[in-house]
C-alpha cells in the first residue's frame, strides 16, 4: 500500500509545482467521557495521503524540498507511553514505514515551518477540517517569514483548499482501492444474509445489530462504515433511526442500512425483508416498486450517465407506481414536477461511496449534473416510507422499505460491488425459508 500512498503524493506534488506547499492535520482524538477514549479514525484525507494512522500528527508536503518532499511531524516515541497505549511509529517508524523523508517531534512544528514556507507562492490546506490549532500556526509561521523580508526571503500570499485537488483524486478509485471496497462489500453481505437468517418475531433490533458488529468483528474488521439502522415496522420510517431497542413483530417488514469499514474504506447496504420470511400483499407491492426504480436506476449508470439520471428515472418510476395503487392522484409528469413523491420519498437516490460513507467530490460541476467516469463508486438507494395518515389506505401505513447497493462505474457500464445478496420477493423469500 505504500507504493499507491506514495503515487497520490507524486500526483499532488506535480499538481500544486514546486512554489507551493500542503499542509495537513491528522483527526483529533475524541472522548466520550472523562479520559475514556473513542475508537481512533484517521482523518480520510490524512490518510489518503499518508497511510498514517495515528493521532497528534501533521504532514507537509514540500515540492522540491532539498531533504525530500514528504515530512510527518508526529508523537516522537517513549517505550514508557506505550506501555500504556501501545506501540506506535514515533519519528523513527514514520521514515521506515511511512516513507517520509524527513521525521520530527510535532512539537517542533511551530520552529520548523518557517523555513518550510520561505519563498514559496501558495500555501495548501484543509478548509474547515477543525483544525484550527494548525490554522494558527501556519499563520504565525508567514508573519516570521515576512519579518525575514529585507534578506529578501519572500512568504506566501495565496492560501488555497487542499481539499479541492484531493476530493477530486478521491471520486476515482484505483484498483486498490476497488479491491478494499470489494472485500468491505462481501463482508457487508454476509453479515447482511446472517441477519436475514436470524430474524424472528420476538426479537429485539439490538439482537440482529449484534449479528451484524459480531459478522464485521470475526472478519477482522473492526468497526461499522456508520451507525447500523435496524429498523422494524414503522421505525423504518425515521430515515436515520438507530435507537435499534424495538420489538420485531410479526407480520412487520425490518429494514436493516448496514455496512463495514474496511482500511478507512466503506460499503452502505440496506435490505427490507418480512421478519416472518413472507410478504404480505400490500408490502409485496411496494417492495416490487421500490425494488422496479432501483434496478432500472442501476441499469442506466454507465461513463457519460449523468449524476441526477439515476435519481430523475427512480422518481418517475416511483411516482407511476404510486399512482398505481393510489397513493397518489393525478397525472405522472405533473405530480414529478410539483414534488409529490416527496410525502413518500424524501431523500436522493444516492452519493459518492469511498473512504466517507457520503464520500466527497462535487456532484455538479460548472453548474452542471456531473457525468459518470469509470472508477467512481455510488450507492442507488431509492426507498418508499408511508406515514399514518387519515387520508391514505391503513393498509399501507407504516411501511417503510429501501434497498440499496454499491455501485462501480466500469469502462463500458457498471459492477453492484454488493451483488450476492437476496433482493427480489422470491430470492429473499426462499432465503428465509431455507
Ligand atoms: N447509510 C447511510 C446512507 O445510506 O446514506
Ligand atoms: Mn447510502
Ligand atoms: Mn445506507
Amino acid at each position: 500500500m505504500n507504493d499507491e500512498f506514495l503515487k497520490r503524493r507524486q500526483r499532488l506534488i506535480h499538481d500544486i509545482g514546486k512554489d507551493s506547499i500542503a499542509i495537513l492535520a491528522s483527526a483529533p482524538r475524541l472522548f466520550r467521557n472523562s479520559d475514556v477514549e473513542v475508537p481512533y479514525r484517521q482523518n480520510s484525507d490524512f490518510h489518503y495521503l499518508t497511510g498514517f494512522d495515528e493521532p497528534e500528527a501533521i504532514a507537509v508536503i514540500a515540492p522540491g524540498q532539498d531533504e525530500g518532499e514528504f515530512i510527518l511531524f508526529c508523537r516522537e516515541f517513549d517505550p514508557l507511553k506505550a506501555l500504556w497505549t501501545g506501540h506506535y511509529a514515533g519519528t523513527q517508524g514514520a521514515k521506515e514505514h511511512f516513507l517520509a523523508n524527513q521525521a520530527h517531534p510535532i512539537e517542533t512544528l511551530g520552529e520548523r515551518l518557517p523555513d518550510l514556507l520561505m519563498n514559496r507562492r501558495r500555501v495548501y490546506f484543509l478548509l474547515g477540517d477543525g483544525s484550527e490549532d494548525l490554522d494558527k500556526t501556519i499563520f504565525n509561521a508567514v508573519r516570521r517569514v515576512r519579518t525575514r523580508a529585507r534578506t529578501g526571503v519572500t512568504a506566501p500570499y495565496e492560501f488555497l483548499a487542499l481539499e479541492h485537488l484531493l476530493h477530486e483524486y478521491r471520486l476515482r478509485k484505483s484498483e486498490r482501492e476497488i479491491e478494499l471496497m470489494d472485500q468491505a462489500a462481501q463482508v457487508s453481505v454476509e453479515a447482511h444474509k446472517k441477519a436475514m437468517k436470524a430474524s424472528r418475531p420476538g426479537m429485539m433490533e439490538y439482537e440482529i445489530e449484534a449479528v451484524l458488529l459480531n459478522e464485521f468483528n470475526r472478519k477482522g474488521m473492526r468497526a461499522p462504515a456508520y451507525p447500523s439502522i435496524v429498523a422494524a415496522g414503522a421505525n423504518a420510517c425515521v430515515l436515520h433511526y438507530t435507537e435499534n431497542r424495538s420489538e420485531l413483530k410479526d407480520g412487520d417488514l425490518l429494514l436493516i442500512d448496514a455496512g463495514v469499514e474496511n482500511h478507512s474504506y466503506a460499503s452502505d447496504i440496506t435490505r427490507t425483508f418480512p421478519i416472518s420470511g413472507t410478504f404480505t400483499e400490500p408490502q409485496k407491492q411496494l417492495y416490487e416498486l421500490v425494488l422496479k426504480a432501483q434496478l432500472a436506476a442501476i441499469e442506466i449508470i454507465k461513463p457519460g450517465c449523468l449524476w441526477n439520471q439515476p435519481h430523475d428515472l427512480a422518481i418517475a418510476i416511483l411516482t407511476e407506481g404510486l399512482i398505481k395503487l393510489g397513493l397518489l392522484i393525478g397525472e405522472r409528469e405533473t405530480l414529478v414536477k410539483e414534488e409529490a413523491y416527496k410525502r413518500f420519498y424524501m431523500h436522493r437516490t444516492g452519493h459518492w461511496l469511498g473512504m466517507d460513507v457520503h464520500d466527497v467530490g462535487d456532484y455538479m460541476t460548472n453548474g452542471e449534473w456531473r457525468s459518470l467516469e469509470e472508477g467512481m463508486v455510488l450507492t442507488v438507494e431509492p426507498g418508499l416510507y408511508v406515514p399514518n395518515d387519515s387520508d391514505i389506505d391503513p393498509c399501507w401505513w407504516g411501511i417503510g422499505i429501501r434497498i440499496e447497493d454499491d455501485v462501480l462505474v466500469t469502462q463500458t457500464g457498471y459492477r453492484v460491488l454488493t451483488a450476492g445478496l437476496p433482493k427480489t420477493v422470491v430470492e429473499i423469500e426462499s432465503y428465509m425459508a431455507g
